[in-house]
């Protein structure tokens, strides 16, 4: 049922290709990250990490589950976490359909067949244990410049869901999935490197990454992104029961959130962290952000991106977030 990210997928190469910018350009204030320690405390903090980010950041929870869009923003349906569920079809400009997996530790149908390292290679990579290359609509552009620890944080987390051997379908593609392989920018995880908390602005370029804000706020056109209007907003999702555009993020004063102050920000995100506020079935004024997951982002985090999303170019495009339907 949810319909976006189409064209998205053809064209995340660049994607890499800029983050490379932001995140290589940045590296000189960074965390020195150890490797957990073999205590069960330390154990359970690593799970806790992976959970944070597969809830609330990079959204692992929300493709990978299914979502109920009888409620504001497709909130994920208790119970469901993991299963997969979402598909992703020539409504939205793939070339066929794709399935997101179920990354239970289910032996036949989930993942519980992969070791740490081929979870690692499919994640940052999209190559998966069996040397099959995943559709780049799973957003593995994206994690492959992610630290090692996040990453690994959340592939302890992923083990720990409750098995599902629910089966989901291959999907059937009519171009070779090599054709829209993404240049990848990091060889190994090793390099990888996340901004230190004092280095707000980098911070929050690397949350914002990881959250794969752009995917849904960057227009695109034949050849991918159109980076001149980087989070300018207007990409138009038809989910079929509702339309709706994505909104302007730069800085501008007329038309994106250049008069926004960080308060602000946070609160439009902290306003879904009660139920109340998505609870209901908003009809044709649903949206595919999903403010549900988002919402219980850290402060820190939010307003770390905030930040970034304060230093981008400020593009002038007014934006109707629900346009007179058809
Ligand atoms: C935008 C939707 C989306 C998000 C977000 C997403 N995935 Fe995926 N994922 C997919 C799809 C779709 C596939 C299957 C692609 C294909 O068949 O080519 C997939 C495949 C996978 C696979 C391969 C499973 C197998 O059986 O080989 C793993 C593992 C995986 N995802 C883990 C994750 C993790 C971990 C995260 C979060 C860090 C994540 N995904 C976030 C959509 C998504
Ligand atoms: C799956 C697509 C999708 C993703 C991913 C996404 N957004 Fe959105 N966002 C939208 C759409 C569509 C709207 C307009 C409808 C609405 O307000 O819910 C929107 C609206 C917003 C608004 C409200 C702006 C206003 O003028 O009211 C903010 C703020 C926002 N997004 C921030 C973010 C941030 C920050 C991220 C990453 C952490 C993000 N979005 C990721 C689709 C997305």
């Amino acid at each position: 049922m949810k319909r976006i990210h189409s064209g998205t997928a053809i064209c995340l190469g660049l994607v890499c290709l800029f983050f490379s910018f932001f995140i290589s350009c940045n590296n000189s204030n960074e965390t020195k990250e150890s490797p957990a320690a073999g205590s069960t405390d330390s154990v359970q903090k690593v799970i806790e990490r992976g959970k944070y980010l597969a809830h609330h950041v990079s959204l692992c929870m929300d493709c990978h589950s299914e979502r109920d869009f009888n409620q504001f923003s497709g909130p994920m349906k208790e119970g469901t976490e993991g299963r997969g569920g979402d598909y992703f079809d020539q409504g939205v400009g793939i070339p066929g359909v794709v399935y997101a997996k179920n990354i239970t530790p289910d032996t036949a149908n989930g993942i519980g067949k992969y070791t740490d390292e081929e979870l690692v290679r499919v994640i940052t990579t999209g190559i998966t244990r069996t040397g099959d290359t995943l559709f780049p609509i799973m957003p593995y552009p994206h994690y492959n410049t992610m630290s090692k620890d996040d990453i690994h944080s959340i592939i302890a987390y992923i083990r720990t869901l409750k098995p599902s051997s629910k089966k989901i379908p291959e999907r059937k593609l009519m171009i070779p999935v090599s054709l829209v392989y993404p240049k990848l920018r990091s060889a190994s995880l090793d390099s990888n490197r996340k901004p230190d908390v004092s280095d707000m602005v980098n911070y929050g370029a690397y949350m914002w990454n990881a959250a794969a804000c752009m995917d849904c706020h960057t227009q695109m056109d034949e050849k991918g992104f159109v980076m001149s209007k980087l989070m300018a907003g207007g990409r138009k999702f038809d989910l079929g029961t509702f339309v709706v555009t994505s909104a302007n993020l730069t800085p501008d004063t007329a038309t994106g959130i250049g008069k926004w102050t960080e308060q602000m920000f946070l609160d439009k995100f902290k306003n879904y962290r009660d139920k109340m506020a998505y609870a209901s079935n908003p009809g044709k004024n649903n949206s595919i952000m999903p403010w549900s997951m988002y919402a219980n982002m850290d402060d820190f985090d939010l307003k770390a991106i905030y930040r970034f999303l304060q230093t981008l170019q400020p593009v002038n495009n007014k934006v109707e977030k629900y346009p007179p339907s058809k």
